[in-house]
């Protein structure tokens, strides 16, 4: 027996010496050391040596036994080091990565900016549907049927009388219908014509603005709007008003700004004029007053609609309106 005993101990160490894996030294502990084991199974046989001989050969069973489980145990444990030591270095005091924070469009940027100005003025800001009736975006501006407006070329049609609004003035109408003078209000929103290039997109942004009450004069038209351009391009920033026409106000006028570029001498962003337009507006014509119920003998208002990417590109010194709607993330991150 006791040499069985000692054959089983150095054939267990011999194959603990050959095993890789810590699932391999459980299986071997098992076959020794398990309930049905090799080295179990001989000490259940103490009881059948004669009893002088068990004392001396069970010290040295549990010698054997004592030996091989220390032995597995301590080959089981250098194994979880050297996993541990492979596996990949781990800083956990490392700074974790940042996901970069987007930020908002520049043209609802500049939009906003266009409509803190205004609510600092106390203007209301409302907004009204992209797809609109014919009947605000043309009829009760006073733009009559035969209007060249109205042509397919410059107008986006759902269907006979349903346009994408080719600007914000619809809002002028819809506001007055539904309240009594006073009214300031400005209308910031998406517009839609049919045009392409370098300077023209088939949807761009204005900002309509509208202000109605009793003895509203052209001098308050242009002290609204010079406060207005100061504050958006610097207290210095020459402008000048320009006569011009649209069917909805009379008298009208464009307001340009001294150019930004060449500061007037003439360049290619002016057309060599020194300076850019910015802006239509006018008071409002008697006739759209009457179209919503508004006494035009004692009703006055002014109404104006600014182009946003117009006011974008100034600001930023961009030539090409398109490069906006691109939408590529290293343009829009420079704003
Ligand atoms: N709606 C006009 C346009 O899109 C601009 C405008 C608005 C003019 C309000 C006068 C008054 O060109």
């Amino acid at each position: 027996m006791k040499d069985e005993l000692l054959g089983l101990r150095t054939k267990a160490l011999e194959e603990l010496k050959s095993v890789g894996e810590r699932s391999d030294i459980e299986t071997l502990r098992q076959l020794y050391l398990g309930r049905k084991g090799h080295l179990t199974l001989l000490l259940k046989r103490l009881a059948e040596l004669p009893k002088e001989e068990r004392p001396a050969m069970g010290r040295l069973a549990n010698q054997v036994k004592e030996e091989l489980t220390g032995q597995f145990q301590s080959v089981s444990d250098s194994l979880t080091t050297k996993e541990l030591e492979e596996e990949p270095f781990l800083d956990v005091t490392l700074p974790g990565r940042r996901t970069p924070r987007g930020h908002l469009h520049p043209i609802t940027q500049i939009t906003q900016e266009i409509c803190t100005i205004f609510s600092t003025l106390g203007f209301k800001v409302v907004e009204g549907p992209e797809v609109e009736l014919d009947y605000y975006n043309f009829e009760a501006l006073n733009m009559p049927k035969d209007h060249p407006a109205r042509d397919i070329q410059d107008t986006f049609y759902i269907s006979d009388n349903v346009v994408l609004r080719t600007h914000t003035s619809p809002m002028q109408i819809r506001t007055m219908e539904r309240q009594l003078p006073p009214v300031s209000i400005v209308a910031p929103g998406k517009v839609y014509r049919p045009d392409s290039d370098i300077s023209h997109t088939p949807m761009f942004h204005q900002v309509e603005g509208l202000l109605v009450d009793e003895g509203v004069s052209f001098g308050d038209l242009k002290g609204t709007l010079t406060t207005f351009v100061h504050q958006m391009f610097g207290p210095d920033t020459d402008l000048r008003f320009r006569p011009s026409f649209f069917p909805f106000t009379e008298p009208s006028a464009e307001v340009d700004i001294r150019c930004v570029v060449c500061q007037g001498k003439g360049c290619r962003v002016c057309s060599h004029s020194g300076w850019l337009e910015i802006l239509g507006s006018g008071m409002i014509d008697p006739e759209v007053f009457k179209i919503v119920g508004y006494d035009p003998e004692t009703t006055s208002g002014f109404a104006f609609g600014i182009g946003v990417e117009r006011i974008a590109m100034l600001k930023s010194g961009l030539n090409d309106i398109r490069l906006f709607f691109e939408n590529d993330i290293r343009f829009l991150r420079q704003f």
